[in-house]
């Protein structure tokens, strides 16, 4: 997967993405991340990218012409290529959307600045994005937050898919608690049937903390889960759970 971000500061990128998963994914060649310089895209020479809006009122705005050039730039060496506004005003991003554009090849971030693009650069962006009802001052703190979820449905970026499987929202529940060594620290104990070795125990077990946290936390995600076996034997888990506090 090839993703070009275009930013006047691309010089943000360079720490985050050394680090972690996404770092091990760009060394090993499964995403080709490359942080493009909007300002090598002006024709002035003070490589000005932004200016005031017509009509007054607070403000930059930025300029349409090296915008429409750095998009044009990667599609003419590219070809076909996915373009993202990330703005306040889209549609917001989630794991679904983030599912969706790990399929594409070739993925193209604008990150504005100021009060935003000019509304002429919409004519070359395929959907707005929001990371959520937040204001940035930019679009690249956003970029990165949607590049590492996209990236983790990359094949091959996480070595071990079952972990992205049981992840938060994969399945439209929450994950279950996790736990490591020692198995007692100052008086909290991990639960017992952790330490069962009764897989079918411990899938039963997960999966009704997993209702149980969803239900509570995120009612909204709960009503729309499908049921499968796990979760029936998991409700009655917790229904005996229920039943055994109320005695
Ligand atoms: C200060 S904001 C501009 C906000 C714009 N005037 C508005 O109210 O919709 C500057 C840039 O930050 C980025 N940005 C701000 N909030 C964002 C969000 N919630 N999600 C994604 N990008 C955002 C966008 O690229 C935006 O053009």
């Amino acid at each position: 997967m090839q993703i070009d971000v275009i930013t006047i500061f691309p010089g943000l990128f360079d720490t985050v993405l050394k680090w972690g998963v996404i770092s091990r994914a760009i060394q090993n060649g499964i995403i080709d991340f490359k942080a493009v310089d909007l300002r090598d895209f002006t024709a002035d020479r003070h490589r000005t990218t932004d200016d005031y809006p017509f009509g007054g009122g607070s403000g930059l705005v930025m300029k349409a012409e090296p915008l429409f050039e750095a998009v044009e730039s990667i599609r003419n060496l590219a070809g076909a290529a996915h373009v993202v506004y990330t703005s306040p005003q889209g549609k917001t991003f989630d794991n679904e959307k983030a599912k969706e554009l790990s399929k594409k090849e070739r993925l193209v971030f604008i990150c504005g600045r100021y009060e935003g693009v000019d509304e002429r650069v919409m004519s070359v962006v395929d959907e707005e994005l929001t990371i959520g009802d937040v204001v940035l001052s930019g679009g690249e703190i956003a970029v990165l937050l949607m590049v590492e979820a996209i990236s983790r449905f990359v094949p091959g970026v996480i070595g071990d898919m079952d972990s992205v499987i049981n992840d938060s929202f994969y399945s439209s529940l929450l994950d279950y608690p996790h736990y490591t060594r020692p198995r007692e620290f100052r008086g909290m104990r991990v639960p017992e049937v952790l330490l069962s070795g009764d897989h079918e125990r411990i899938e039963v077990f997960r999966r009704k903390e997993s209702l149980a946290r969803t239900m509570e936390r995120r009612p909204d995600l709960f009503l729309n889960h499908e049921f499968d076996q796990y979760d029936k034997k998991a409700i009655l888990l917790l229904f005996k759970e229920l039943k055994d506090c109320a005695k």
